[in-house]
């Protein structure tokens, strides 16, 4: 397939101040006189930016790499991962057609990309808001057919719930992901057979899918109106809660109808931290600060790193036989109240851990 600048170009490109940021500490990762390595993440968020990479962002990346345009092009035009055109405003959606996902239905899928957004790949859908296209195996062929949509994979499709996927991201949703007919991730249809004790009955979707069911996102740019949760490089104030930044002015592209107008899908969640929810099982007893000989390293429980660590002191809980005392009930009412984390107590066993560490 010849891969080609797209005809129609916006005259220039900036990464928001946030981006910016990112890429520069990027570049930073590599030792002098190898900044060039950093071209693949840095042109990867000018498209998570845009949703597709012009010729200004392949020479503003070159740029900032110290490398000809040329060289930045060559690694944009190689990898079909950059889209050279512009894309829908809410979504490009990717359908794998490669022999698991043709086998199970990738055509039905197809068509209904043809009928729903253009009749052919790349084309913008009238109203700008989707494109599409057919790619490759994208490695989920035990949940075939599927199709990648955003930053997520939908799996076990049928044309009909595509249709229902699209109709559902164009009225500012954001639809499932994962598997679409019920199962966890990759077990047979009829069910586990082996391992039953793993799949936890409070936890109903699977690492992926969770974090993006919990953080309402799918489609969204990184482009300044992300929830905080993906952009840790910004400091702890503003993923404490505080408003994202507004986004830096874009260039809007040639095409400024169809790639310039903020899809209503992307705009930013409040970022406020959601109350307590006492719905789920019984809270248990907290503290209001560490015992005088300090508060223990809760990052010695598996799975617990230094985020959810400043979050379980913020809830209340300092000491290893705080967690190791947590009865059922209380240990679902963790579950549940553990922001962008939910589940994670049980599956990680929190409470074993704690009693061995207590002890
Ligand atoms: S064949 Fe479609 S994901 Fe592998």
């Amino acid at each position: 397939m010849l891969r080609r600048l797209h005809s129609e170009q916006p005259d220039s490109f900036a990464f928001t101040a946030d981006n910016q940021a990112w890429a520069e500490a990027q570049i930073k990762k590599y030792p002098e006189g190898r900044q060039a390595s950093a071209i693949i993440p840095l042109l990867w968020r000018a498209q998570e930016q845009e949703g597709w990479l012009s010729r200004p962002a392949i020479e503003h990346v070159s740029d900032m790499l110290d490398l000809a345009f040329i060289r930045g092009l060559e690694v944009a035009s190689f990898y079909f991962m950059f889209q050279l055109q512009p894309v829908g405003k809410i979504a490009h959606i990717q359908i794998c057609g490669t022999t698991s996902c043709m086998i199970c239905g990738a055509e039905d899928l197809v068509a209904v990309c043809q009928e729903k957004i253009a009749p052919k790949a790349h084309q913008i859908s009238v109203d700008g808001n989707f494109s599409w296209e057919e790619v490759e195996c994208l490695g989920a062929c035990a949940n075939a057919p599927m199709a990648q949509i955003g930053k997520d994979y939908f799996e076990d499709l049928t044309a009909e719930r595509l249709g229902t996927l699209l109709d559902e991201l164009a009225a500012g949703k954001t639809p499932q992901v994962g598997p679409q007919n019920g199962r966890f991730a990759a077990e047979p249809a009829g069910g586990i057979t082996s391992l039953t004790d793993f799949v936890n009955a409070k936890i109903k979707l699977n690492a992926s899918a969770q974090l993006a069911h919990d953080i309402g996102d799918s489609v969204k740019r990184i482009d300044g109106t992300e929830v905080p949760l993906l952009t840790p490089w910004i400091d702890k104030a503003a993923n404490s809660g505080a408003k994202p930044p507004k986004p830096a002015a874009r260039p809007k592209p040639a095409n400024a109808q169809k790639a310039a107008v903020k899809p209503a899908a992307t705009k930013a969640k409040s970022t406020a931290k959601p109350k307590a929810s006492d719905d789920a099982g019984k809270k248990p007893r907290t503290m209001k600060a560490p015992r005088k000989a300090g508060a223990d390293d809760l990052k010695l429980i598996k799975g617990v790193g230094p985020k959810l660590e400043k979050l379980l002191n913020e809830m209340g809980f300092f000491h290893y036989d705080q967690i190791a005392k947590w009865a059922p009930a209380e240990l679902a009412w963790v579950d549940a109240n553990l922001e962008g984390f939910i589940g994670r107590a049980s599956r990680d066993n929190w409470i074993d851990q704690a009693k061995s560490l207590a002890s």
